[in-house]
């Protein structure tokens, strides 16, 4: 079992490789999810990548990273537990991250695989797309890293989170994070942002994943992710069954807020 203390992480992509954490008491912070590796570097998109408003953040960074044998030979040494995020562009790209990831498995926590990023072309949520396919990958990846706390990340598109879940659990993986971002489409004056909504918009359909997913399938572990921004939201994803708190676009506006999270989830689950 995946045993954090308080049950809140930082989110992949705006945790980056661990620098928020300066900003904050790392009493309150269970563990950082790092931003997603994938087998070749990737320069992500080009600008603009990110813009906001009061109710949604909205990103097309392209998974920028510096590729796993990079990451491998280079991994981030945290105060706090670290759990790390593999993505892909095929079925081989995943397996072979898997692969090189392996040398490095045992200094992390968990690791979770991107099964859901909206802003590449290919792998991401293209994957689950051919659910076939997709639980071929679960078993190979499974039987790659068996000793590994193995956690699914997906969305709410292109496959229904419940089916997702059945999937995950009946491969043998560990968990589920619930959601990533959803396509959006936002204007900065003139010029059009395609990229994925996070932030307060996505709470309800993140409540509604975990809901759904807890009510089916109590015994996989389930890391909530979207629209985290208070206690009460915090509150709200537990009532609903989530294991784990993620935080991650309110870290742009209010990095503080992981503290109170974190505190008040002390607190609950002592
Ligand atoms: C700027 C940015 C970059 C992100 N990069 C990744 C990523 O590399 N891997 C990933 O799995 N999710 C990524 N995400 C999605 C977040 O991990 C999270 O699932 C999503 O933002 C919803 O949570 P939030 O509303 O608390 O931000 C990114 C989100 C943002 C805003």
């Amino acid at each position: 079992m995946l045993e954090l203390k308080p049950p809140l992480v930082l989110l992949s992509g705006p945790a980056g490789f661990g620098e928020y954490l300066k900003l904050m008491d790392h009493r309150y912070v269970g563990g950082v999810l790092l931003k997603t590796v994938t087998l070749h570097p990737k320069e992500g998109n080009p600008t603009p990548r990110m813009a906001d408003s009061d109710f949604y953040v909205i990103n097309r960074i392209g998974l920028e990273n510096p590729g796993i044998h990079a990451f491998v030979e280079n991994v981030p040494e945290l105060p706090v537990p670290m759990i790390a995020s593999l993505g892909g562009d095929s079925f081989e790209e995943y397996l072979e991250v898997a692969r090189v990831f392996k040398k490095v498995a045992d200094r992390f926590h968990a690791v979770e695989f991107n099964f859901s990023c909206p802003n590449v072309k290919e792998g991401g949520l293209s994957i689950v797309k051919n659910a076939e396919e997709w639980k071929k990958l679960l078993n190979t990846l499974r039987k790659e890293l068996p000793d590994s706390f193995l956690i699914a990340k997906v969305g709410v598109e292109g496959i229904f989170v419940e089916d997702a879940a059945e999937f995950v659990m009946k491969t043998g993986w560990d968990g589920i994070t619930l959601v990533n971002t959803v396509r959006g489409l936002h204007f900065e004056k003139d010029t059009m942002i395609l990229g994925g909504l996070s932030g307060p918009v996505l709470k309800p359909i993140a409540l509604r994943a975990v809901y759904e997913v807890k009510k089916r399938f109590p015994e996989l572990f389930v890391i909530a992710s979207g629209g985290v921004y208070s206690v009460k939201d915090a509150e709200e994803f537990l009532k609903v069954g989530a294991d784990v708190i993620g935080v991650g676009s309110a870290l742009f506006k209010d990095p503080g807020v992981v503290e109170e999270i974190g505190k008040y989830l002390l607190e609950v689950k002592r």
